[in-house]
């Protein structure tokens, strides 16, 4: 007891410290040319990237490749680098990402997360509204409301991604991979996967569904 909430406090402060790491970096890169010209060669680069998450980031097929549009560009710097690693496994995007340096992903990032997501259309009205209560309130097993921490609507905010407007295949899978994966090297993904344990089977279809509707 006493050392699971040792374990948690660490992961509060680490939580702290990486916001504040984030804070830097958005000050840094606001309102300068830097900014308009890293987006600028952003676009140069991001055909490579269109035939599957779309030009606009927007994917090119809601079955297959997650949006990037609107996603912060510190968390798709990030996950470029863990596919890169192998910390985040996936055969195509390590071959992808591995020809990419350090500024080309800035580049990238700035401009995908400058692009509008736009949602999903609803297939479920029933299912979603199901979602939307796991969203606001939390799971039946105690998990925390999803807003908590990604926002009111899912934008994402500092370190924690958006959601909103991720195609629903797309989501289930990664609920399911934080859910079963032994362990992880980056403790971001240790914090969602102390959320993703707590999420049945039926509430990730749910929460899922919803998300995708979400703009
Ligand atoms: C051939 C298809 C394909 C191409 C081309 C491609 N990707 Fe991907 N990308 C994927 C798939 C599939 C995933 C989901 C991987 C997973 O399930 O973990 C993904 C995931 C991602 C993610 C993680 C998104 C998230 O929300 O966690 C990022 C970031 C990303 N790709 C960036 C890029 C960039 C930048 C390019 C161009 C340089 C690119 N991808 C080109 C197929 C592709
Ligand atoms: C305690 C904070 C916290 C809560 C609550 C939380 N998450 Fe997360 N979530 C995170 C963090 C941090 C990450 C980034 C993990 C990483 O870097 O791999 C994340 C990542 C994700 C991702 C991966 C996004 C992507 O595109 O790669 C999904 C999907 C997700 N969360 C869904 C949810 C859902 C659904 C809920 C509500 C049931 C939820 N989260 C609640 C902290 C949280």
């Amino acid at each position: 007891m006493k050392l699971k909430f040792i374990d948690r406090f660490l992961s509060i402060v680490f939580l702290i410290y990486m916001l504040s790491l984030q804070s830097i970096t958005v000050a840094a890169a606001t309102g300068t040319d830097d900014n308009a010209a890293q987006i600028k060669r952003g676009a140069q680069l991001s055909p490579s990237c269109g035939a599957c998450h779309g030009p606009d980031g927007n994917t090119a097929n809601a079955e297959l490749y997650p949006n990037l549009a609107g996603q912060s560009p510190d968390y798709i710097v990030l996950q470029l680098g863990n596919f890169k690693s192998g910390e985040r496994p996936n055969d195509l995007m390590k071959g992808i990402s591995g020809s990419l340096q350090l500024s080309d992903m800035r580049a990238l990032g700035a401009y995908f997360g400058a692009q509008k997501a736009k949602r999903q259309p609803s297939v479920d009205a029933p299912l979603e509204a199901k979602g939307r209560s796991i969203f606001t309130k939390g799971s039946s097993a105690g998990a925390p409301a999803c807003l908590t921490c990604h926002g009111a609507q899912g934008q994402g905010q500092a370190a924690f991604p958006r959601i909103a407007s991720q195609p629903a295949k797309y989501t289930m899978e990664q609920l399911r991979v934080y859910r079963d994966a032994i362990k992880f090297n980056n403790p971001l993904a240790s914090e969602m996967k102390a959320v993703a344990v707590k999420i049945n089977q039926d509430e990730m279809s749910a929460v899922s569904a919803y998300l995708a509707t979400l703009q």
